[in-house]
């Protein structure tokens, strides 16, 4: 179940160009099972109808006309006190004034006022505009008085000014909704710590021996982490995937690189999640120039990797748990028992990669946790974010019942 799913979200949308955002935002929201309620201002609506945001939420978009309409004076109360998040974006300077000082004066402003949900202020608004003295201290009041930030962005904006001030992306401004969301959830104040990705070992400056892993069942791990309210460090190769909002990323490329990152992140950390494909062998030597075809085949020595996991086990840095992940092609649950045990792990969770539908590259995983007790659970074949959240779910229980 997404973190969007029966939540209700109220969307509010001022008078800026890139209020067009904003009916992506909706729609996406919309799509991961939200319920959106739109509220434009009546400078919103000089950019942007009602009818748009209708269109892809299925609901009716609010403006200051249903102010004066019927429900008046109950709906701005009833909006604000039903809602789980009300985030505004685009939010303008103006808006972003009025908030500040308790200004009350359209259904979106007087909505903010009467809302006990989190609000989530996306600011949109030329250069110079945003780093101007007030509304800086607009800003600092704002947040002081604990609302959450996302962006704005820096780049080009519509003047063809560049500066800071650009509406972040509809992608990164689902990113930022979803982590004040999972702010209270069952892993709030905890350091989780997650690798990702194939490790690449140099052969020579050009070439590197490496691996399948697509680093997305690491990713959706660390999203599903953010979800439940965890601190998350990701330590990954380069994926060409896009971090989720709110990781903290270290990027590394060889096992080395990975293990010093681990030992260095897991002190002080409450678990690891070790997602990441790395080496088992590597050059024994690295040439320091690129390897020239004229001067023969390379004949080349492979050496141990460190096994991160191993080094973790007997180290002061380990976590209170460790979930290590096995990828095998055949032989798994005994394979993968033994590695539980070898490795001194909480958790592994055990995956057929010998399946067409399992395992590096494709989206699904048919997993089996086994646990250090000795209990065995076998997922059903799931997308690796349903796998992540199932993952997730048994780490906090972890954490919470040791
Ligand atoms: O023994 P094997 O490498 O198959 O174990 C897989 C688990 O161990 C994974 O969680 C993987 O991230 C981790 N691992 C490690 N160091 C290595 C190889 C794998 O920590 N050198």
């Amino acid at each position: 179940m997404s973190i969007l799913s029966d939540k209700h979200i109220l969307l509010g949308v001022t008078g800026s160009i890139a209020a067009y955002k904003a009916a992506d935002l909706a729609s996406r929201l919309t799509q991961a099972g939200a319920r959106v309620d739109v509220i434009l201002t009546p400078a919103a609506e000089k950019f942007i109808t009602p009818l748009t945001f209708q269109s892809v939420t299925g609901r009716k978009a609010f403006t200051d006309a249903d102010l004066w309409g019927g429900e008046a004076h109950v709906l701005h109360v009833g909006l604000g006190h039903t809602a789980d998040l009300l985030v505004i974006a685009p939010c303008t300077a103006n808006t972003l004034a009025k908030l500040a000082h308790g200004a009350a004066d359209n259904l979106l402003t007087i909505t903010a006022l009467a809302a006990r949900c989190p609000i989530l202020l996306a600011p949109a608004m030329d250069a110079g505009m945003y780093e101007h003295p007030a509304t800086q201290e607009n800003v600092r009041i704002l947040r002081e008085r604990g609302l959450f930030f996302a962006g704005p962005g820096e780049g080009r904006m519509a003047s063809g000014l560049v500066g800071r001030g650009r509406l972040l992306e509809p992608v990164e401004l689902y990113g930022h909704i979803r982590l004040v969301l999972g702010k209270n959830g069952r892993l709030a104040g905890r350091k989780i710590v997650v690798t990702a990705g194939g490790t690449q070992e140099p052969l020579d400056p050009v070439r590197v021996l490496t691996n399948r892993s697509s680093g997305k069942q690491g990713y959706a791990l660390a999203q599903a982490a953010l979800d439940a309210g965890a601190e998350v460090v990701l330590i990954s190769t380069p994926t060409g995937l896009t971090p989720p909002v709110g990781a903290d990323l270290r990027q590394v490329h060889t096992a080395e690189q990975m293990l010093n990152a681990v030992l260095a992140e897991c002190a002080g950390a409450d678990a690891l999640l070790m997602a990441a494909a790395v080496a088992d062998f590597r050059p024994k030597s690295v040439a320091g120039e690129k390897l020239k075809k004229r001067d023969g085949i390379p004949q080349v020595e492979l050496d141990a990797a460190p096994d991160i996991l191993a080094a973790l086990a007997d180290s002061d840095s380990r976590p209170r748990c460790v979930v290590g992940f096995a990828a095998e092609t055949r032989d798994l649950l005994e394979n993968a028992a033994a590695k539980l045990k070898a490795k001194k792990l909480d958790l592994i969770a055990a995956n057929d990669i010998s399946a067409p539908d399992a395992g590096f590259g494709v989206d699904t995983n048919r997993v089996t946790l086994l646990y250090a007790d000795g209990r065995s659970e076998a997922l059903p074949l799931m997308n690796k974010t349903e796998v992540a959240e199932a993952i997730i779910e048994r780490l906090a229980a972890l954490l919470e019942h040791p």
